[in-house]
């Protein structure tokens, strides 16, 4: 069984790509608001229904319900609000983070762990060690989003561009750090087709595409109120390579001990997931630029963290 723990959009999203790809036959939205839950999972129930997919979702506001879960992703927590960044929900969102995690240990203790809520790296490393699991069960679903970002960037950019102009398909590339202010946009290790990305753009292209994509859900909340499908759709993709043992390589907030030169802290990293979690973290060659980069979103995140009565 796969539980999401928050039924607002992206829980309700997350449920929706999940079941569309049949990652699971039984799919559990729980929220602590009263009848949300239930109402959301009716709702799916009955696209699926029209569907013909032979997913069940439920919905509950029992945590007693999620025993047994094979999957669980943490979405619970406020939201981004137009203006804040996701620093400024670390306070409020620590407590609930702690309070969930520790119903997955009493109920669903040999879990895979999925935190989304924000500030996410903080969050991912609350459910780390707040969980006590091996660090392979616990990742954060952070970098998956900005790379679904980064990608359309760099497809935008072809469309401008006659001689390069190119199908989404072709484009490999990855985000690491953290998920945040100091998220790192990879413009160095992005290909079309085999192609490296600086070979394509001038500088300034680079540098245009890599702010966007640091900035874009900024400006998806101001114009929405939310983000909610790349999200949701992000979360199914790191399940699929989980139940389907994939061994995909994603970019997934995790635990590090020596990697990139840092421990004891939580930030994206490229990693192969596969049905123990993560597998293995891949360590990229930085260079000094990119090297900086990763320093300040570990910085932020460790001072973060300094704040917080874990
Ligand atoms: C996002 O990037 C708000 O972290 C959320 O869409």
């Amino acid at each position: 069984m796969i539980t999401i723990i928050g039924a607002g959009k992206v829980g309700g999203s997350a449920a929706l790509h999940s079941a569309i790809k049949q990652l699971d036959d039984q799919i559990l939205l729980l929220d602590i608001a009263e009848g949300l839950p239930q109402g959301e999972a009716m709702d799916l129930n009955h696209l699926l229904s029209e569907q013909g997919i032979d997913v069940e979702i439920s919905g509950s506001n029992n945590y007693e319900d999620m025993k047994g879960s094979d999957i669980v992703v943490v979405v619970a927590g406020a939201g981004r609000k137009p203006g804040m960044t996701r620093m400024d929900l670390l306070k409020i969102n620590a407590g609930v983070v702690k309070d969930v995690v520790g119903n997955i240990k009493k109920y669903a203790d040999n879990s895979l762990i999925i935190p989304v809520t924000n500030p996410l790296d903080p969050m991912a490393y609350i459910t780390y060690k707040t969980s006590g699991f091996e660090r392979n069960r616990v990742f954060g679903m952070g970098g998956m989003l900005d790379l679904s970002r980064f990608k359309q960037f760099i497809h935008e950019a072809t469309e401008e561009d006659e001689l390069n102009r190119s199908s989404r398909k072709v484009i490999d590339a990855i985000v690491i750090g953290e998920h945040g202010e100091n998220m790192l946009p990879l413009t160095r290790f992005a290909q079309i087709s085999g192609k490296p990305l600086p070979t394509i753009f001038s500088q300034e292209k680079l540098d245009e595409i890599f702010t966007k994509t640091k900035n874009v859900a900024a400006e998806v909340i101001k114009l929405k109120g939310a983000t909610v499908h790349a999200p949701g759709n992000a979360i199914s993709s790191m399940i699929q390579s989980i139940v389907e043992d994939k061994k995909q390589v994603m970019p997934v907030s995790t635990y590090l001990d020596g990697e990139y030169g840092y421990s004891d802290v939580t930030i994206g990293v490229p990693a192969v997931i596969g049905k123990n979690g993560v597998e293995k973290i891949n360590e990229l060659d930085l260079n000094q630029d990119e090297k900086e980069w990763f320093d300040k979103g570990v910085n932020s995140v460790k001072s973060a963290l300094a704040g917080i009565d874990i």
